[in-house]
């Protein structure tokens, strides 16, 4: 139809809701080289580093294609740029966020690196890594409804030894009572009970 693929996936949503688990998975499941880091190793004090950084990372995805990069907590390098006067940190920061810019700017058509990307603020990042072209997409991962918090609550129950026999209720119960956890405070929630259980 004369599409194109996508370019870059941006994951969304509060903390604990499972964006990292989910790029964790995908590298599992891809089938194809999986590069991944984190918004905040791009950021040094020294000058230039941050820039180079993702020059190397895009280059060895591009070598590797078809590939798939991953950058977790990316507003810390994506961070909307500022008017003012800058420090260096800024400054160092800006230079990285630019190189990514240029990275991802379809400049190569047919080099077949998809770009994914978790932040929990979307609000925070720069508006030209937004347009179409570089993250395409955003994907809302938001708080579980009570049926998925009781599969969550079944996923953390599993290495616990609960009632088996009234496990069904008993869970969601604990969905029904949990409204607004996130899957992070529901393993939590879990492990806390493990750990009173010993106590
Ligand atoms: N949807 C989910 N299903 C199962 N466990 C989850 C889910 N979301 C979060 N968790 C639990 O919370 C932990 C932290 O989630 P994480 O993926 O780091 O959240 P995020 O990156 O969105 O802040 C996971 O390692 C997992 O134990
Ligand atoms: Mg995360």
């Amino acid at each position: 139809m004369g599409a194109h693929p996508m370019r870059g996936v941006l994951l969304e949503g509060p903390p604990g809701t499972g964006k990292t688990l989910l790029a964790k998975a995908m590298a599992g499941e891809a089938g194809i080289p999986f590069y991944s880091a984190n918004g905040a190793e791009f950021v040094e004090m020294f000058q230039g580093v941050a820039a180079a950084r993702i020059r190397s990372l895009f280059r060895a995805a591009r070598k590797n294609s078809p590939s798939i990069i991953f950058i977790d907590e990316i507003d810390a390098i994506g961070k909307a740029r500022s008017n003012g006067p800058t420090d260096s940190g800024t400054q160092e920061r800006e230079q990285g966020l630019l190189q990514l810019l240029t990275e991802m700017d379809g400049f190569f058509q047919n080099d077949r690196v998809l770009v994914v990307g978790a932040t929990n603020r979307v609000d925070a990042l720069d508006d030209a890594l937004l347009r179409p072209g570089r993250f395409d997409r955003t994907i809302y991962m938001g708080r579980p409804s009570p049926t998925n918090r009781l599969r969550i609550l079944q996923v953390h129950t599993k290495n616990k030894p609960i009632d088996r026999s009234n496990e069904d209720a008993l869970l969601r119960q604990i969905a029904d009572l949990a409204i607004g956890f996130s899957g992070a405070e529901l393993a939590n929630l879990l492990n806390e009970g493990a750990i009173l259980a010993v106590s």
